[in-house]
């Protein structure tokens, strides 16, 4: 039994969450190992359609266990939301979901404080989801967050919320802003850990004793590479390791028992938020929205569309050691009679094969592009890799053979039978 890390090869929402759902079948585990409500995973299962922020994916599915790790920021007041949404939708949500009592908390001011950063920052704003996350996750790393551990014994809660709220309600103050008051706000947070007491143990032990067992487990990677806090287009990130490793740090699983990486991307680059985007291209972004694509699942933003960028795909698949890749989104370029694929960027009179560390530079690197003769014929209907018309298979092969990463599964729509296995 296989154990699987799926993680995004772009800048996010490259289509984790079908990916995810189709892989399910093979997995008895469904893990969130980083990041937290700002992730929004579509399924569409017949003509119900899911996006879910916190939870995994797998959830959806009988039988399957989902685990949100210590990696993990977790908003209670999110996440007993989203379980309650999908209990009134029919979805179990009971033994099949374990919450990490290491995962850190999101508290308001974080959330407040996301927002005044952004506000401040004016222009050079990051464009964060204002979900609170970077907040959050400097908490975690300044030693000063609260974990949901904390929310099991209330009258301890209460005392390091008390102390926790004193700085933060200063330092919201000091930037203008609304403090938070502490009753109501002790009272939604003790409310929301009855909901999630039933959920919450050590999912380390847990995770090690069902891989004891033979279960096989397959870690639901959310953002993506280049969001990724270390290796992406730093400031414009998240704030934790969106990349493969990510998912050993954050669920106390060790590199060793990790069998494959899957690296989703899409036939093209999307971003939402601010930063570097090479080959972003207006006229591929108007056509895509005018087709009621590309418009944001957690903040509804339309996203930033552009060409395939294979500098940061094979810098992608050398971070995440990606063994397979999942294409996605294949079907959006079915109308585009020529497209183009950036091979290598050109900055201050060099040709650079792999993208550089600096994100001003990164934003001035103009791209080098092939162009490839779009199949200009709908290939939503094709379940088998024989059926996509021949330019559309050199498409694929071409993606691949720029990024060095095998093709094994190709994605043609929202639904999970339109998926090519290869
Ligand atoms: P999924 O899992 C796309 C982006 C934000 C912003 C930057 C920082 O659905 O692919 P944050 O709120 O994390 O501090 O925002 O990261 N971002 C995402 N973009 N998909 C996501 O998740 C994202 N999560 C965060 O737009 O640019
Ligand atoms: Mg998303």
């Amino acid at each position: 039994m296989a154990n699987s890390i799926l993680v995004g090869a772009q800048w996010g929402d490259e289509g984790k969450g079908k990916i995810i759902d189709f892989l399910t079948d093979e997995a008895d585990i469904v893990v969130r190992s980083q990041g937290g409500n700002n992730a929004g995973h579509t399924i569409v299962h017949g003509k119900d359609k899911f996006v879910l922020h916190l939870i995994p994916s797998g959830i959806l599915r009988r039988g399957k266990i989902c685990v949100i790790a210590n990696g993990v920021v977790v908003d209670p007041l999110a996440l007993t939301g989203e379980i309650r949404a999908l209990r009134e939708r029919g979805i179990t949500v009971g033994k099949n979901l374990l919450l990490s009592d290491c995962a850190h908390l999101v508290m308001p001011w974080h959330r407040l404080l996301d927002e005044q950063r952004e506000v401040r920052n004016g222009k050079n704003k990051i464009g964060t989801t204002k979900r609170g996350i970077g907040p959050a996750y400097g908490d975690k790393a300044a030693r000063t967050g609260l974990r949901v551990g904390d929310l099991l014994d209330g009258e301890t809660f209460a005392r390091k919320l008390k102390l926790r709220l004193a700085e933060n309600n200063a330092v919201l103050r000091s930037l203008g802003a609304k403090p938070v008051a502490f009753r109501p706000l002790l009272e939604s947070y003790l409310a929301a850990a009855d909901e999630l007491r039933p959920f919450i143990t050590n999912t380390v032990v847990m995770l090690h004793e069902a891989m004891a067992r033979g279960k096989s487990l397959l870690f639901e990677g959310a953002q993506g590479t280049f969001l990724d806090i270390d290796h992406g287009t730093y400031p414009f990130v998240t704030s934790s390791n969106t990349t493969a490793g990510g998912a050993c740090t954050g669920s106390g699983i060790p590199p060793h028992r990790m069998d494959t990486v899957i690296g989703v991307m899409k036939a093209y680059t999307t971003r939402v938020g601010e930063g570097p985007f090479p080959t972003e291209n207006a006229g591929l972004s108007d056509m895509l929205h005018g087709m009621g694509r590309e418009f944001g699942a957690t903040t509804g933003r339309a996203r930033r569309c552009g060409w395939f960028d294979a500098v940061a795909a094979r810098y992608a698949a050398m971070i995440n050691g990606i063994d397979k890749l999942a294409i996605t989104n294949l079907d959006g370029l079915d109308e585009v009679p020529v497209i183009k694929v950036c091979t290598a960027y050109r900055l201050d009179g060099k040709t650079l094969r792999h993208p550089p560390a600096d994100t001003d530079a990164w934003a001035r690197c103009t791209p080098v592009y092939e162009t490839h003769e779009g199949w200009m014929k709908s290939t939503s209907h094709a379940r088998k890799f024989g059926e996509l018309p021949p330019a559309a298979r050199r498409y694929v092969r071409t993606l691949s053979s720029l990024t060095g990463a095998k093709p094994g599964i190709v994605s043609v729509g929202a639904a999970h039978d339109q998926t090519i296995r290869l």
